[in-house]
C-alpha cells in the first residue's frame, strides 16, 4: 500500500508535518511538484498538470512570470532585510503607495504583514483600535459568518465558521457572532453569476445580532465578498449591499476579506468593486505577489489611519501591532512587479473577457452523475456533488486525486470541486480542464 518516495527525488517524508494535509496518507501516494510555468506545473514523476487552481488561488497571472523573479533577485542583491519597526526602506512605502493606488477609490493606507491569517487579525485588531481611539472603546464584539474563512490564527479562527477548523481548538476568542450562511440550494442552484435568492439573509445583522449585542459593543462584520475556501458560496444580489446599510446605520466596520477575491478573480483589482459595495478595510494576501513571496496587507479607507494614529500622544507607538517580516523587501519587491503585471497586462479585462466562455463550459458539467450545483462568478466556480451516504466529502476527495491522475490540479471542499485557475488560461485549456473534470466526475459516480 505504502508507494515508495519517488527514487529520483530520494526525500525523507517522515520529518515534514504537513498543514491541512492528511499526513499519513500523502506520505503513502505522495503528490509532488517540481517545476511550474504559466498555467502548467511539473510533478515529480514528470507529469505536466494543468493548474486548475492558479496554485491556492494566488498565481494569477500565470507561475513564473520573469518580471517578477528578476524584481525579487534583484531586491535580495541590494537589500535582502531591514527591520519594519521604527526603521523602514524604500521599496515598502513604493509597495503601499502602489497598492493603495491600485484599491478602489477612498481607500488610503496599507498595513503589511504575510499572509491572509495574519492580515485577518490584523485587521480585527485595526478594527478595535480605531473605535478605541474615537472613545468608544465598547465596541469589542466582531462578527463573521457560518462557513466562513479568515485563516487559522486566533482572531481568523474564531470570526470564522467553518466547524472542522475549529472544534480541535476549543478556547477561541470571546465576544464573537455568526451571520447565517448564504449558500442554499433550494433556492439557487444551477444560479449562473450571482444568485437572486438570499440578500434579505443580511438582515439578520439588524434583526439578531444587533439587539442581541447591542451596536456600541460591536466593532466590525468581517466577510469574504464570496467564500472560497468552504466552496465558493456567492452572495446573493444585494446582500453585500445590505451588509453596508446596516454597519452604516449601527457605526459598524465593515472588513471584506479579499484574500482569494482580490486581484482580478472577480474582473476588478477588488471584488468590491465587481458588486459596487465599499467595506472599511479589505484584507489581501495570496494574489498580492502573485503567489511568488509570502505577503498580506490591510488596506483601509481614509480617516482609519488618522484616527487611531492622532489619538496617540506625539512620539508614541500609535498601533502595537506588526511583524519582523512586516513590509519585507523581497514582498514589497514582489508586490510592486505583480501589480505591474496585472496593470500592464489588462488582466481583470481579460477575466471579463472569458468569464461568459468559463461560465458556459462549466455549466456543460450539469447533468453528469451526482452533480447537485453548479456555480460560477468571474474566473471562479464550483461544481458540488452529492455526498455519498455516510461518507460526506469521499466524492470530492476521489475526485480531486482522479484528476490529479489526469494531469489536472483543481480543489475540493467537501464534494464541492472549486475552479479558479490563473487569469492568463486561454480558452482551449478552459476546454481541457472541463472535460477532464467532467469525465472524471463521471468515472467516480
Ligand atoms: C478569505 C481568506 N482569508 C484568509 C486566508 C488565509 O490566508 P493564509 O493561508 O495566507 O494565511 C485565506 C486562505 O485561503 C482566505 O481564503
Amino acid at each position: 500500500m505504502n508507494a515508495p518516495t519517488p527514487p529520483e527525488l530520494a526525500l525523507d517524508l517522515a520529518p515534514l508535518w504537513k498543514p491541512f494535509t492528511a499526513n499519513r496518507a500523502f506520505k503513502a501516494a505522495p503528490r509532488l511538484l517540481v517545476a511550474a510555468e504559466g498555467v502548467y506545473y511539473t510533478s515529480h514523476d514528470g507529469r505536466r498538470i494543468l493548474d486548475g487552481t492558479a496554485g491556492l488561488w494566488c498565481v494569477n497571472a500565470g507561475h513564473g512570470r520573469p518580471e517578477i523573479v528578476a524584481a525579487i533577485k534583484r531586491q535580495a542583491e541590494v537589500l535582502d532585510y531591514a527591520p519594519p519597526f521604527q526603521m523602514g526602506h524604500p521599496v515598502e512605502f513604493e509597495a503601499a503607495a502602489r497598492l493603495v493606488a491600485h484599491a478602489p477609490a477612498g481607500f488610503s493606507h496599507a498595513f503589511f504583514c504575510n499572509s491572509g491569517s495574519e492580515a485577518a487579525d490584523s485587521a480585527l485588531k485595526i478594527a478595535l483600535a480605531y473605535h478605541r481611539a474615537r472613545g468608544e472603546g465598547t465596541r469589542q464584539k466582531l462578527i463573521g459568518r457560518e462557513r466562513g474563512y479568515h485563516g487559522v490564527n486566533f482572531g481568523g479562527m474564531s470570526v470564522g465558521g467553518i466547524p472542522g477548523n475549529r472544534k480541535a481548538f476549543g478556547q477561541l476568542v470571546a465576544g464573537v457572532d455568526h451571520l447565517s450562511t448564504t449558500h442554499d440550494l433550494e433556492h439557487n442552484a444551477f444560479t449562473r453569476g450571482e444568485p437572486q435568492w438570499g440578500a434579505h439573509l443580511a438582515d439578520e445583522l439588524e434583526r439578531r445580532i444587533i439587539p442581541l449585542h447591542d451596536a456600541a459593543n460591536i466593532a466590525a462584520v468581517i466577510v469574504e465578498p464570496f467564500a472560497g475556501s468552504a466552496g465558493v458560496l456567492l452572495p446573493p444580489r444585494g446582500y453585500l449591499a445590505r451588509l453596508r446599510e446596516i454597519c452604516d446605520r449601527h457605526g459598524i466596520l465593515l472588513i471584506f476579506d479579499e484574500v482569494i477575491s482580490g486581484f482580478g478573480r472577480l474582473g476588478h483589482a477588488f471584488a468590491a468593486e465587481r458588486f459596487g459595495v465599499m467595506p472599511d478595510l479589505i484584507t489581501c494576501a495570496k494574489g498580492l505577489t502573485n503567489g511568488s513571496v509570502p505577503m498580506g496587507a490591510v488596506i483601509v479607507r481614509e480617516g482609519i489611519y488618522d484616527t487611531v494614529v492622532n489619538a496617540a500622544p506625539a512620539g508614541a507607538i500609535e498601533f502595537p501591532h506588526g511583524y519582523t517580516y512586516s513590509g519585507h523587501p523581497l514582498a514589497a519587491a514582489a508586490a510592486i512587479a505583480a501589480i505591474g503585471v496585472f496593470e500592464r497586462e489588462g488582466l481583470y479585462a481579460r477575466v471579463r473577457e472569458l468569464e461568459p466562455y468559463f461560465e458556459s463550459a462549466v455549466h456543460e458539467l450539469r447533468g453528469k452523475p451526482n452533480v447537485i450545483d453548479i456555480r460560477n462568478l468571474g474566473l471562479v466556480a464550483a461544481v458540488e456533488l452529492a455526498p455519498r451516504p455516510g461518507a460526506p466529502g469521499a466524492r470530492g476527495q476521489e475526485v480531486f486525486l482522479k484528476c490529479y491522475e489526469r494531469n489536472l490540479m483543481v480543489r475540493f471542499t467537501g464534494d464541492s470541486i472549486a475552479v479558479s485557475p490563473p487569469l492568463v488560461i486561454e480558452r482551449g485549456e478552459i476546454d481541457t480542464l472541463f472535460e477532464t473534470l467532467g469525465k472524471v466526475i463521471a468515472d467516480v459516480a
